[in-house]
């Protein structure tokens, strides 16, 4: 089954509850956004692998580390994903961005795809997954399968906010798939959004509302 990762480091929690602050502005909002997800990405590189490789410091030759192993992807789910990726690129500049293009479907709240590009050695890269929120699940486990219906082996699930309903159906679905949050909020109310959530992430982070 897949691991739940709740990321309550201190600097993580403030930030977002001024995400969730509704007098928080768009500009303020989109910084916030891009400051939380540089610290979860520091979180979620902690089990990187490690060599050791020789080299000279000015005084003598040293056995030091260096990160080994699978390069990593990032994939936002547009539009909202978008508010995360400059944040994790500041720690793993060397990355690779592919795009998944889904939105929810305002009356069924199903995920429809209209856009996917991802870096060419699939097989190769250990993907990151990121959206803000994670709700029904629907949008996440569409974005999964389009990763592993491409060939991807490796797959981790970054969001800000995750509603109960949207951790279980990636368990279920997707037990290989682990999950990395800031925070598991209560529930979802009738139109699909979490309670007490932060509103529509895109529209919070694009001001298109
Ligand atoms: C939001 C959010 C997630 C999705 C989560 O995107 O960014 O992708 O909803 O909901 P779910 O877990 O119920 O699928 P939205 O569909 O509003 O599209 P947008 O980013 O284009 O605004
Ligand atoms: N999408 C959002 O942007 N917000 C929610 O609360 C749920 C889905």
């Amino acid at each position: 089954m897949s691991k739940v990762y709740v990321f309550d480091h201190p600097l993580i929690q403030h930030k977002l509850t001024y995400i969730r602050d509704k007098k928080t502005g768009t500009k303020e909002f989109r910084e916030l956004v891009d400051e939380v997800a540089t610290l979860m990405a520091f979180e979620i590189t902690r089990d990187m692998p490690l060599e050791e490789i020789e080299i000279e410091t000015p005084v003598t030759t040293a056995k030091t580390k260096v990160l080994s192993g699978k390069k990593l992807a990032i994939v936002p789910i547009l539009r909202a994903g978008i508010g995360m990726v400059d944040g994790v690129l500041k720690l793993i500049p060397a990355a690779k961005v592919g795009h998944i293009g889904l939105y929810r479907d305002p009356a069924t709240l199903k995920p429809v795809e209209y856009y996917a590009k991802l870096p060419a050695d699939v097989e190769e890269r250990d993907f990151i997954i990121v959206d803000p929120m994670l709700a029904t699940g629907g949008s996440a486990i569409e974005a999964i399968n389009s990763l592993k219906k491409r060939g991807a082996k490796s797959i981790k699930f970054m969001c800000l906010i995750a509603a109960p309903e949207g951790v279980k159906v990636i368990q279920e679905e997707h037990p290989d798939v682990d999950i990395y949050i800031a925070a598991l909020d209560e529930k979802l109310d009738d139109h699909g959004y979490i309670v007490p959530g932060l509103g529509d992430a895109g529209d919070r982070l694009f001001g298109t509302k």
